[in-house]
């Protein structure tokens, strides 16, 4: 049987990258998305991709940042499937590197909006939602959440910031059934890292990708794969926890 069979679950982000890849992957399992992005093309493509593939999606335009419009997303999503029982929420952006004191307040506000409030926002109507039959939450950290990092002080106290969300939600809905963890990624292959946004060249890229113990950057299905055991249920007893994929970095 497919492991994610009979299950609803949300993707934020699911236009690009880890999400994406997350999304692809559950749809294969068996469950129906609701794939959550700003970007409305990117998003309804990745959609025709599931259901091409014979699976089941619909896609919702969504900014984290906006409460509204994470009611609207679990509203919606409990609108055509009746149900929710995994949310990944795993929208980010980074954040051009500077010095913490030259970061400037509105590029702070930016990054933590998106990446901590945006978790937070989509988690309220997530946990009322799943309150009253359970579920799983897995939310994407980062390796920079569980160290420091020079240059990127907003984006580090972000995802320190959605481990810390992460732990105490859990220790709130344990006994609700709602499991809740975090995942953290190393360098992944994404647009965010490798993309023409990128802040790094390609000379820079093959530095980071040979500073990694395994020599290489991650695909986002190797991240995926740790996001599917963490929804489904053969990670019963897991809550709480953050879940490093990072090729070795952190060791
Ligand atoms: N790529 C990496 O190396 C890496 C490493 C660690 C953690 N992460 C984290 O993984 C997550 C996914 O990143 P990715 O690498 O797949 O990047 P990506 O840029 O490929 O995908 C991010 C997606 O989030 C969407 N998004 C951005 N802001 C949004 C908002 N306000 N509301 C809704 N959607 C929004 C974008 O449109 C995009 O589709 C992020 O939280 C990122 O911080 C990435």
């Amino acid at each position: 049987m497919k492991l994610l069979h009979n299950k609803v679950a949300i993707v934020t982000g699911g236009a690009s990258g880890i999400g994406r890849a997350t999304a692809l992957l559950f749809a294969r399992e068996g469950a129906r998305v609701a794939v959550a992005d700003m970007s409305e093309t990117a998003g309804q493509a990745m959609v025709e991709e599931i259901r091409q593939a014979g699976g089941e999606a619909f896609f919702q335009r969504v900014d984290v940042r906006r409460d509204a419009d994470c009611a609207a997303l679990v509203e919606a999503t409990l609108g055509h499937y009746g149900q929710l029982d995994i949310a990944f929420n795993n929208a980010g952006i980074g954040g051009a590197p500077s010095l913490t004191q030259d970061q400037g307040l509105e590029q702070w506000r930016q990054v933590l909006d998106v990446n901590l409030t945006g978790v937070f926002n989509c988690m309220v109507h997530e946990l009322r939602a799943m309150k009253e039959r359970g579920g799983s939450i897995i939310n994407t950290a980062s390796i920079m959440g569980l160290q420091g990092t020079a240059g990127s002080a907003a984006y580090s106290a972000s995802k320190h910031g959605v481990i810390g969300l992460t732990r105490s939600a859990a220790l709130e809905y344990g006994k609700y059934g709602v499991r809740i963890n975090a995942l953290c990624p190393g360098f992944v292959a994404t647009p965010m890292l490798v993309g023409e946004t990128s802040l790094l060249d390609p000379k820079g890229l093959d530095a980071l990708a040979r500073s990694v113990p395994m020599r290489r950057l991650a695909e986002p299905a190797e991240q995926a794969e740790m996001v599917l055991w963490l929804a489904s249920d053969k990670s019963s007893y897991a809550t709480g926890g953050h879940f490093v994929v990072d090729g070795g970095v952190l060791a």
